[in-house]
C-alpha cells in the first residue's frame, strides 16, 4: 500500500471538473485518504515547487498555481505513485495518452489539470507539506 499526493490545479477547478477527476482515481482502485480545497499563496507555490526553482518555467508555474484555488488530496492504494501517474498521463497534454486525465481535461503544459508525486520519497515530502498526520485517515 502506498500514498501519493495529488493536486487538482486551478484550470481544472475553474472548469468544474473536480468530481470527474476524483472519479478517475476512485474508479481505478485509489482511495482518498485526505482532501482539501485551498488557495495557495505565492510563498506556498514557490516552496512546493522549489525543486524547479532554476528551471525557465518556474515563474510562470508559480503564477499559474496561485491563479485560483486548488484541491489537494492524499491518494492511497497499491502502487499509488505509479498508478496516479498513469491515470494523469504525460506532463504535456499534447503527448498524453487517450483516456488519461490530462488528455481529457488539460489545455497546456502549465494548465495541465493535475499534479502527482513522481516518487515514493517525494510523495512523503509533498504529503507532509499539506497535511498533518491526523488529517490522513
Ligand atoms: P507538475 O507535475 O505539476 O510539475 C511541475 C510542473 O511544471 C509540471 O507539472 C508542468 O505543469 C509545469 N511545466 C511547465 N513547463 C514544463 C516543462 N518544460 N517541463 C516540465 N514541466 C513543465
Amino acid at each position: 500500500m502506498q500514498q501519493t499526493l495529488s493536486i487538482i490545479k486551478p484550470d481544472a477547478v475553474k472548469k468544474n471538473v473536480i468530481g470527474k477527476i476524483i472519479d478517475r482515481f476512485e474508479s481505478n482502485g485509489l482511495r482518498i485518504a485526505a482532501m482539501k480545497k485551498l488557495q495557495l499563496s505565492h510563498n506556498d507555490a514557490e516552496k512546493f515547487y522549489a525543486v524547479h526553482a532554476e528551471r525557465p518555467f518556474f515563474k510562470d508555474l508559480v503564477e499559474f498555481m496561485i491563479s485560483g484555488p486548488v484541491v489537494v488530496m492524499v491518494l492511497e492504494g497499491e502502487n499509488a505513485v505509479a498508478k496516479n501517474r498513469e491515470l494523469m498521463g504525460a506532463t504535456n497534454p499534447k503527448e498524453a495518452a487517450e483516456g488519461t486525465i490530462r488528455r481529457d481535461f488539460a489545455d497546456s503544459i502549465d494548465a495541465n489539470a493535475v499534479h502527482g508525486s513522481d516518487s515514493l520519497e517525494n510523495a512523503k515530502i509533498e504529503i507532509s507539506f499539506f497535511f498533518a498526520e491526523r488529517e490522513i485517515v
